[in-house]
């Protein structure tokens, strides 16, 4: 071990390690995006799915990346030097660090609508409005200039000063303190949306799927939707890992973090469909949903002020928790790579990523020029990095781990230098080396519609 990778902090209790990584993976991705593609994929037949991709490639790849990550104790792409001693593999860390600079230009919006969201429940803005007020107040912000900008760069400057506090200080305490208020406060929404009428039709519509409806694109949206809800396949779970101890059990926390992190996508979907169905809003009507059901059922209910205060909170703590896991990729990249000072980067880097964020949003508006193919810079955003960058992040990883690196290497870090039981280890190879590449690979030709079925 070099001084330099002796100085690196890490995380302290084994709580604070499983709360750190699954408040990178619960996000908005579980609250906002989840939600609106099962609405936009067939409700149960795209959960269906998801949870496939979730257990036989999630959590592979996501023990995969921890391993690197502690094994090589450097960033995202300098692990990838360390464990191969040349500079061949490097290039998979340097498109990690490019897809978390544009994963945040849109995150960083969104994460400021949560606070905007919170500002108009404060103000006791959604009483009185119906689905249709309620989604034409969405729009009107959302494609509005400043506000959302000026959000956007509260949410950019709050994540910059957690990183500034550092690993052990910022992330973890953070992160420990409110991911169990997260899951509380969305138990009680469920409750509530679940009793209200026609609620179960929500329910059948997210749990009694319709095998019709599993199509190419289906499966290419449960897919993406799983790395990115898991935050795999850009080296944030290499991050990670590189701040872990040795004790620690990998494999144990990868899969607690995917149960927690499935877990509250499923019970995001239970507290918005039923009230979906119950206030005749369209499921498929994109990222708009959240925004617009929730303040709805708000509105339906005794305490709906503080519930709604409560809940766009929640949506902005989950959001950071991401937000700073994303970054601290870049982060730890760059300071790492170059030798430049944390405090530096982070600064440059937030003044990036908030002209990432300006062009998102305002690509959002009506008076823009920043559609491409059609699709504005926002959703280009969304749909380049979780439906090809992420997963093809994870297709390179399964193919280094599987293919490139000594499985004996693996294996002694799995098993912590031998100390811990690796009955399992067989499955866990089998499914690295030939199942996650092969079936990454057959979903994207799908999708381009190269195959015959
Ligand atoms: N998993 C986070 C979410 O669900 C987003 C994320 C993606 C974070 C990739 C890190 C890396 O919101």
């Amino acid at each position: 071990m070099t001084s330099q990778s002796q100085k690196r902090t890490k995380f302290g209790s084994k709580f604070g390690v499983v709360a750190a990584a699954a408040g990178s993976a619960v996000g908005l991705g579980n609250i906002w995006k989840f939600p609106y593609e099962a609405g936009q994929n067939g409700g149960a037949a795209f959960l269906l799915v998801y949870i496939c991709c979730v257990f036989l490639l999630g959590i592979p790849v996501m023990v995969s990346e921890f391993a690197i990550g502690r094994r090589a104790h450097a960033n995202v792409s300098g692990a990838f030097r360390k464990l191969t001693g040349n500079n061949r593999w490097i290039g998979v860390g340097v498109l990690g660090a490019l897809t978390a600079f544009l994963i945040l230009s849109f995150y960083f919006v969104v994460a400021g609508w949560s606070l905007e969201y919170v500002a108009q429940a404060v103000s006791n803005n959604f009483v009185g409005k119906t689905p249709t007020d309620l989604s034409v107040a969405f729009t009107d912000f959302t494609s509005d200039t400043y506000r959302p900008l000026f959000w956007t760069a509260i949410f950019v400057l709050l994540t910059a000063l957690v990183l500034l506090a550092g690993v052990e200080k910022g992330i973890e305490r953070y992160s420990k303190l409110l991911m169990p208020f997260l899951a509380v406060i969305l138990i009680l929404l469920s409750i509530r949306s679940v009793t209200m009428p026609n609620g179960i039709e929500g329910l059948t519509f997210l749990f009694k799927p319709d095998f019709s409806k599993i199509t190419p694109q289906v499966i290419l949206s449960a897919l993406g939707q799983a790395f990115f809800s898991l935050s795999l396949g850009m080296g944030c779970m290499i991050t990670y890992g590189s701040y872990m101890r040795k004790s620690n059990n990998l494999v144990q926390t990868a899969v607690q973090v995917t149960i927690i992190d499935t877990l509250v996508a499923i019970l995001a979907g239970v507290a918005i469909f039923p009230a979906v169905f119950s206030l005749g809003i369209n499921p498929a009507q994109g990222p708009e949903l959240v925004f617009v059901t929730l303040p709805g059922v708000f509105t339906h209910m005794p305490g709906g002020y503080i519930f709604a205060i409560l809940f766009f909170m929640l949506l902005a703590i989950a959001a950071i928790t991401s937000t700073i896991s994303l970054q601290e990729v870049i982060v730890a990249y760059i300071s790492e790579e170059f030798h430049l000072s944390r405090k530096k980067v982070i600064a440059v880097s937030s003044l990036l990523l908030m002209v990432g964020g300006v062009l998102a949003s305002l690509s959002l508006g009506p008076h823009s020029n920043l559609v491409i193919n059609g699709k504005p810079l926002f959703e280009l955003l969304d749909f380049v990095t979780s439906k090809l960058f992420l997963p093809f992040g994870g297709f390179l990883i399964a193919l280094f781990v599987g293919w490139f690196y000594k499985a004996e290497y693996m294996r002694d870090e799995i098993s912590n230098g031998g100390k811990l039981n690796t009955s399992f280890f067989p499955v866990y190879r089998f499914l690295i080396r030939y199942f996650v590449p092969l079936a990454i690979l057959l979903i994207f030709c799908n999708e381009l519609g190269l195959l015959p079925f």
